[in-house]
């Protein structure tokens, strides 16, 4: 699966998106270790804290499936610009990918890559817990 394929996949996922409060459309794909991929949308509510990103919704799919350990995610949204993940997904990637690669893509700037670490530096782990 190369960072294009996973790009085109979650596209596919932004298509589902239930956006009617933002009107913006997310969707992610997340490849496992073992080359399988899962994808979501944002799925929003009228009462708005209870909206679900993409990426988690992605995620959290994997993980009711059996799959804990991911390699990257790619991420679009409708806007045509980056959707970068928020601060609590950004947590929940942290969690299940630390290793792993965040690719960004927008219709008018084209694909960028970062590392989970990279934006989700001295984030609160596992370790902390003692
Ligand atoms: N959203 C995502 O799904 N992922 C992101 O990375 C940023 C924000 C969604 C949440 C909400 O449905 C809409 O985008 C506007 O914030």
């Amino acid at each position: 699966m190369t960072e294009k394929e996973l790009v085109v996949l979650a596209k596919e996922a932004m298509e589902y998106a239930y956006s009617p409060y933002s009107k913006f459309k997310v969707g992610a794909a997340v490849l496992a270790k073992d080359g399988r991929v899962f994808t979501g949308c944002n799925v929003e509510n009228a009462s708005y804290g209870a909206t679900n990103c993409a990426e988690r919704t992605a995620i959290f799919k994997a993980v009711s499936e059996g799959y804990r350990e991911f390699e990257a995610i790619a991420v679009v949204a409708s806007s045509g610009d980056y959707a970068s993940p928020c601060g609590i997904c950004r947590q929940v990637l942290a969690e299940f990918m630390p290793d792993g690669k965040v690719i960004l893509d927008s219709e008018e700037k084209g694909m960028v890559t970062y590392l989970v670490r990279e934006l989700l530096p001295c984030g609160f782990s596992s370790k902390d817990i003692k």
